[in-house]
């Protein structure tokens, strides 16, 4: 097995001044080509778990902590933060507040002046990230112009021009309308299946999740308290209750129909599974 390209050991971290540790004896693998969603509710330490991967702490921010994290073989308490940018990609929730340029192309120019990329490999790289995230048409546009969702895809092809060997994403849709929570999603999809990029997608949505990642990771009071196939995450009913999951409808449709008896199959995750397994049932 290849070895993992995010790992954290025995990771706790408490913010100053805080009694109550935000992230609470970690421990988390990932591997090259995986596509692993992250989710729990409000306050579970997902966003600090992301600011420890990408070295913000404890590089900016302080605070008290024990434990390891290495990202492509490198500790990121000893690594500067612009040398992780090249290593590991982040895209938070608000496309608005992570831009900075006037054009897209700017934007994505911006990143690789701050890691020198040498002027000739700029040119390349841009036309190739903007190639991969599917918005080449957009290179000359003003970022003022475009949709919530396009202005994601530039944070992500800004972020996918430094080659990062992981990207990672904050809540990427929760400022978006469906439509650009669709395209988004839809993206991450095929740049984990086609270019075999690792990605950490974090997201309360379950629903979201469930259809689209192998791997499921529960954060609740600072701890890992599930990490699984989602089909076997959602099977555990007490957890859900627990944590707030928010099942995807036909999930909880298909459950309903196992307890009573009409359904003995695996739980679907998706519209189009349900839809399968219901035409089947009715021998259709
Ligand atoms: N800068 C900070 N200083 C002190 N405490 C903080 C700080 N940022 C977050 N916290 C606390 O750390 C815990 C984890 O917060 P975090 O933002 O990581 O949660 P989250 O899972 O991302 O939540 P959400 O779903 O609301 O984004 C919370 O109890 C929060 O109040
Ligand atoms: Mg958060």
């Amino acid at each position: 097995m290849l070895d993992p390209i995010i790992k954290v050991e025995d990771y706790t971290f408490y913010y100053p001044d805080s009694q109550v540790p935000a992230l609470a004896g970690i421990n988390l693998a990932v591997r090259p080509g995986e596509f692993v969603g992250l989710t729990g509710p409000t306050g579970a330490g997902k966003t600090t778990l992301t600011l420890v991967l990408n070295g913000i702490i404890p590089n900016f921010q302080g605070g008290r902590l024990a434990g390891r994290v290495t990202i492509a073989g490198r500790d990121t308490a000893a690594t500067p933060c612009a040398r992780l940018a090249g290593i590991i990609g982040s895209v938070f929730q608000d496309p608005e507040a992570q831009l900075v340029a006037e054009t897209v192309e700017d934007e994505l120019a911006f990143g690789l002046e701050n890691l020198a990329v040498p002027r000739e490999e700029m040119q390349a790289r841009i036309a190739a990230a903007l190639e991969m995230v599917g918005i080449t048409a957009l290179c000359h546009r003003s970022l003022r112009q475009l949709s919530g969702g396009q202005k994601q895809k530039v944070a992500i092809a800004a972020a996918v021009a430094l080659r990062p060997r992981v990207l990672v994403l904050d809540e990427p849709t929760s400022e978006l309308d469906p439509r650009g929570t669709m395209e988004v999603i839809a993206l991450l999809a095929r740049l984990n299946r086609e270019y075999g990029m690792t990605i950490l997608l974090i997201e309360q949505k379950v629903s979201i999740l469930a259809p689209l990642v192998p791997r499921l990771v529960c954060l609740h009071q600072g701890r890992i308290v599930a990490d699984a196939a989602p089909r076997q995450v959602l099977a555990q009913e007490k957890l859900v209750a627990e944590l707030g999951l928010e099942v995807p409808p036909v999930t909880a449709l298909f459950r309903l129909l196992s307890r009573t008896g009409v359904y003995h199959g695996d739980l679907p995750l998706a519209v189009d599974q349900g839809r399968r397994e219901l035409d089947r049932l009715l021998g259709m």
